[in-house]
């Protein structure tokens, strides 16, 4: 009897012994998003039908058909997302990234994944996450708050207008927001390939949403692994909503009671010249 313990004992540990380092090699933490909860296996095999091309076998944005495609694929490996409800530095949160592998990636190759399933979709999310070992030694950030929108009237517009000077948004985004200011010549991602800043005049949806909201959140949270930095310590909520209206004036495609404002301010005030009116 007593044998037979000590025999298990050490049957046991040695087991532990083979199965650690593996469990280490597959960092998988799981993934939890829609109600669900993440399979790395079943992601992998997914992850190898419908990502592997661009993203890569090991993940790191090497993919067969990355050399076409500008912008590049994200590489999974240094865990650096873009778009995130979590503070600059932080990891996303799993609806992040569940949300943007719904959405897709708007003006790039990354396609909106609609076929796939709730399941399918945080399965892959956990298989993703076994490429980092970030995901592994720290907690995604919690969401910044995004308060309610205060009202879009003129004042906000022309006070979000000197927030975009003040805040020098215009040296990359440019004085009309046609992403072509004095620094946008210079500008490169976190692989060092030329990356350029976001053209509000010809773009009708952003990257990754289209709400105010997602506006908001952007500059608030800023797009980690590129030069567009986050603003969150230096503009107070309020004034924060003030730019997502002066930003709406610069789309000329996009309806909004803000240009709306704007092109009825501009007709008493010879000096302004809105974007996108000859
Ligand atoms: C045809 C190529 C292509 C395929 C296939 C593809 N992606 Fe992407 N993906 C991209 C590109 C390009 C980007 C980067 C876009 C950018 O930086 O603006 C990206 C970025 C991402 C990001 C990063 C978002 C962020 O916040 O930084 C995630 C997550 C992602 N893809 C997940 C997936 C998943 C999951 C699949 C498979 C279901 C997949 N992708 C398949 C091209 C692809
Ligand atoms: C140092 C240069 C730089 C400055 C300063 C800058 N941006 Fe950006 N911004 C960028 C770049 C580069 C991108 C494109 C990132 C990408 O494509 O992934 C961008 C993208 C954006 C986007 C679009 C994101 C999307 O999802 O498509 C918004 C909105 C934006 N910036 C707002 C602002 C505002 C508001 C300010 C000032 C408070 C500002 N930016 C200041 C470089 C800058």
């Amino acid at each position: 009897m007593k044998k037979n313990v000590i025999t298990s004992s050490i049957l046991w540990a040695f087991c532990l012994v083979i199965a650690l380092p593996g469990l280490a090699i597959a960092q998988d933490v799981g993934a939890h998003a829609d109600g669900k909860t993440g399979d790395s296996q079943s992601g992998k095999a997914l992850y190898r039908r419908f990502c592997v091309g661009c993203h890569g076998e090991e993940g790191n944005g090497l993919g067969e058909n990355a050399q076409w495609l500008d912008p590049r694929p994200r590489d999974f490996t240094t865990a650096l997302f873009r778009w995130r409800s979590t503070p600059t530095g932080n990891l996303p949160t799993d609806q992040d990234l569940y949300d943007t592998i719904t959405r897709g990636i708007v003006g790039t190759l990354m396609p909106t994944w609609k076929p796939l399933n709730p399941q399918q979709k945080v399965d892959l999310l956990a298989y993703i996450k076994t490429f980092s070992p970030r995901w592994k030694t720290q907690k995604p950030g919690t969401p910044i708050p995004i308060p309610a929108e205060t009202p879009e009237v003129i004042e906000s517009v022309l006070h979000g207008r000197e927030l975009y000077d003040k805040m020098a948004c215009w040296k990359c985004h440019g004085p009309d927001g046609r992403g072509d200011g004095p620094s946008a010549p210079t500008l490169t991602d976190d692989k060092n390939l030329p990356i350029r800043p976001y053209n509000f005049h010809d773009g009708t949806r952003f990257r990754c949403g289209e709400t105010n909201q997602d506006l908001y959140k952007i500059f608030m949270t800023g797009l980690d692994g590129t030069p567009m930095p986050s603003f969150a310590d230096i503009i107070q909520p309020n004034d924060a909503w003030d730019l997502v209206h002066f930003l709406r004036t610069l789309q000329p495609f996009v309806h909004s009671k803000s240009r709306e404002l704007w092109l009825q301010y501009a007709k008493t005030h010879p000096d302004i010249k809105p974007i996108g009116v000859e």
